[in-house]
């Protein structure tokens, strides 16, 4: 009787039958598997500086108004004006360095507007960001309180496009001067007694741009004359920052290293994930799945491009003097319906989650040289950490991501070995279809796996040299995914997109084996 087991014949057949299905499968299944080894055996003591997980929060839109700050008398439940419900979310993040007042802006900014009484300060116009009216209420002490508020680094962004050596020079005395000095007492009157700790200051931004429409050359000088007269106040030591490269510009870093190398601190790059500076760049929200694959595409390309700019600093400093800082990166989309243009406020989905996995596992493998990044932006423009509307909060995906990954700050990088298969071309280059990285503090690993593919899972086998037997009630993961690459988190709603524990693994003698599901992030801790 077919399709039916009626005696010992036919029960046996089937189970040869059977037997040979499943050697089938298991085959099927080992050849797809893709190996991640965890070389802990090759980590020579390379540390992912905590600052590659730096924030940037510029006088644009509603980053600072609405977004960090609401004033004193807001009806929003805030800290001496910083919004209570944003500062808690970035605590969580463990901000190591945020970078203020731009961007564009800050050639435009002059900090004596941003202090004194409130009510005295300048109204200007924000001339790049949609002519909004700044009145100034956020300065010079609310931005370093609140650095000090959530222990972190202060990064200033002085003006030398439409500013004076002068200016900049007395608003480092401001700050970081302990004297009696006219600009030190003024600062007292102001109500702060003690100087603030300011290390990392760039000089200018975009000076190829909108910080002055500078050649290399001429904006080398400029440097020059500008850190001559930007001095270190009792015991401050300040890094100085020379305004970089617009993304694949090799030869401002070729200039810049030649001319200023031995000057300068560092030099910081800007790259963004962009379709296209002219025209739409596309919604952050209703993509196809090709344009998912292009913008990954040129994400990942940020690599090559690192490697370019890594390669002419090696040729004048060997020595890896000079730091490399990727000071503005993220994705860069049309603007949400219906709001201003200049103000750049975009929603962020389950894709500018994997674009921020990938860019900081790379950011991860070149930390001898790159020793800070900054994405753009903290809240509520460009690829934000939080969105907010009047009262009402939102932790985008790429808040969680960043939350996943805090565990690799300042921890010991170690390389991770696999091959990955090339799932899509992109006008940039090809796609992997698979993103992994690994960093141990202590005697805690963790590894972090992102699938790219948004159709298939991955069998993955994760292995390592000597990191010992693991036991499993040593691991623990999470998954950041969705059902769509679309999905946002959105006011009033259920977060679609939020960690979640990961149980779906099993730890053998030849490693830890699990299904990465498509479009996932998992963040693993082996103890
Ligand atoms: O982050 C938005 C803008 O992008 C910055 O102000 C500028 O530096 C860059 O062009």
């Amino acid at each position: 009787m077919h399709g039916t087991i009626t005696n010992d014949n036919d029960m046996k057949n089937y189970r040869h039958i059977f037997a040979l299905a499943l050697a089938l499968i298991a085959g099927i299944s080992l050849s797809a598997q893709t190996r991640i080894h965890v070389k802990d055996a090759e980590a020579n003591g390379q540390i992912i500086p905590k600052e590659i997980y730096g924030q940037f929060s510029e006088h644009l839109g509603s980053c600072i108004y609405g977004g960090l700050w609401v004033g004193k008398d807001s009806s929003i439940p805030n800290k001496d004006g910083y919004r209570l419900d944003v500062l808690n979310a970035l605590k969580e993040l463990q901000v190591p360095v945020m970078r203020w007042p731009g961007g564009c802006f800050a050639d435009d900014y002059h900090w004596m507007d941003g202090i004194g009484p409130v009510s005295k300060r300048a109204k200007i116009s924000n001339n790049n960001w949609g002519g909004t009216l700044e009145d100034n209420s956020f300065g010079t002490h609310e931005f370093l309180n609140l650095c000090e508020l959530l222990d972190c680094e202060p990064y200033i962004s002085g003006n030398v496009g439409s500013g004076t050596p002068e200016e900049l020079a007395k608003w480092v005395e401001y700050m970081t001067s302990s004297s009696h000095s006219t600009v030190a007492e003024m600062r007292r009157e102001n109500g702060r007694d003690e100087p603030w700790k300011v290390k990392f200051l760039g000089i200018g931004n975009e000076a190829w741009g909108c910080g002055g429409n500078m050649t290399p050359e001429y904006y080398s000088n400029l440097f020059r004359r500008y850190t001559t007269y930007t001095r270190d106040y009792n015991g401050n030591r300040l890094y100085k920052i020379a305004s970089g490269a617009s993304d694949t510009d090799y030869n401002w870093t070729e200039v810049c290293m030649q001319n200023i190398g031995d000057k300068m601190d560092a030099i910081a790059v800007h790259y963004y994930t962009c379709m296209t500076w002219t025209g739409s760049k596309g919604s952050a929200t209703n993509f196809t799945d090709q344009e998912y694959y292009r913008a990954l595409g040129r994400a990942v390309a940020i690599e090559p491009c690192i490697q370019k700019h890594i390669a002419i600093m090696d040729k004048y400093d060997p020595e890896c003097k000079v730091d490399l800082l990727v000071d503005e990166w993220g994705t860069w989309w049309d603007v949400e319906p219906g709001t201003d243009p200049g103000h750049l406020f975009q929603q962020n989905t389950m894709r500018d989650a994997i674009v921020a996995a990938v860019s900081l596992d790379i950011f991860h493998k070149y930390t001898r040289r790159i020793k800070m990044a900054n994405i753009a932006q903290v809240v509520n423009v460009l690829q934000s950490m939080i969105l907010t509307r009047d009262d009402q909060m939102v932790l985008t995906p790429t808040y969680h991501v960043f939350e996943m990954y805090k565990v690799h700050q300042d921890a010991e990088f170690i390389p991770v070995d696999y091959s990955t298969s090339e799932i899509a071309n992109s006008d940039k280059g090809p796609v992997p279809s698979l993103s992994a990285t690994a960093s141990r503090k202590g005697d805690v690993v963790n590894v972090d796996i992102t699938n790219i593919d948004l159709k298939n899972d991955q069998e993955v086998l994760l292995t390592w040299d000597d990191l010992g037997k693991v036991r499993k009630r040593d691991v623990s993961a999470r998954i950041l995914t969705s059902k769509k690459i679309t999905d946002c988190n959105e006011f009033g709603k259920k977060a679609k997109v939020a960690p979640e524990a990961f149980k779906d693994f099993k730890v053998t003698d030849d490693g830890i084996e699990l299904k990465v599901p498509a479009m996932s992030i998992i963040a693993i801790e082996i103890k």
